[in-house]
């Protein structure tokens, strides 16, 4: 089974996806693609001899990245920090082999907007006592796919955005790999 990450950061979760399948038979990550040429999550990639590809959102939308996706013989398509809407086109060619995972639990402190340290920022100012990550099938909906997975964190007044962040991200590189490899298993391809 082949895996595509999109990531347009850091990629702390595809380093903690990659170095999963690293050792597992069931599947590999073939690919790591970003709309940001700078991105971090390049050099990652890079580290774990995964071939990498970069587009403009412009290239995406015009089917680009759904062609190189073709190309590799992609079977699932991970987002793993991924900020851009996925074309309609693209969530089409993966049904219910794309999978999301936001930094929050859906369907609070969801939708637009509510990436990167957004969504810390508003779970501190909403004095929420537990946050925690969803991992999701995305469909046209983005947000809304089939929640898959969820685990929670206790927040004290002392936690700050940077520190729930921090929390999450634990959270994000126990789960996510584990979650994945679970769905992988679960379906045929
Ligand atoms: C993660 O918090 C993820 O939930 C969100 O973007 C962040 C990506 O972090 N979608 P990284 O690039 O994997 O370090």
């Amino acid at each position: 089974i082949r895996l595509a990450i999109l990531a347009s950061g850091s990629g702390s979760n595809a380093e903690k996806i990659m170095e999963h399948f690293q050792t597992s038979s069931k599947a590999e990550v073939a690919l790591v693609a970003s709309n940001k040429a700078e991105a971090f999550v390049l050099e990652r990639a890079k580290k774990f001899n995964v071939p990498t590809f970069t587009f403009s959102r412009k290239e995406m939308d015009a089917g680009i990245l759904l062609e190189k996706l073709k190309e590799e013989k992609i079977d699932w398509v991970i987002l793993a920090g991924f900020l851009l809407k996925i074309p309609v086109e693209l969530t089409r060619a993966f049904p219910d082999r794309m999978v999301n995972i936001h930094p929050a639990l859906l369907p609070k402190y969801g939708g637009k907007g509510m990436y990167g340290s957004h969504v810390h920022e508003a779970v501190k100012a909403a004095g929420e006592k537990e946050t925690g990550i969803t991992i999701h099938l995305v469909n046209e909906n983005y947000d809304e796919g089939r929640i898959v997975f969820q685990a929670s964190v206790a927040l004290d007044d002392l936690d700050t955005p940077e520190s729930i962040a921090a929390k999450v991200h634990m959270l994000e590189h126990r789960h996510f790999p584990l979650v994945i490899e679970e769905l992988l298993t679960q379906s045929s391809t």
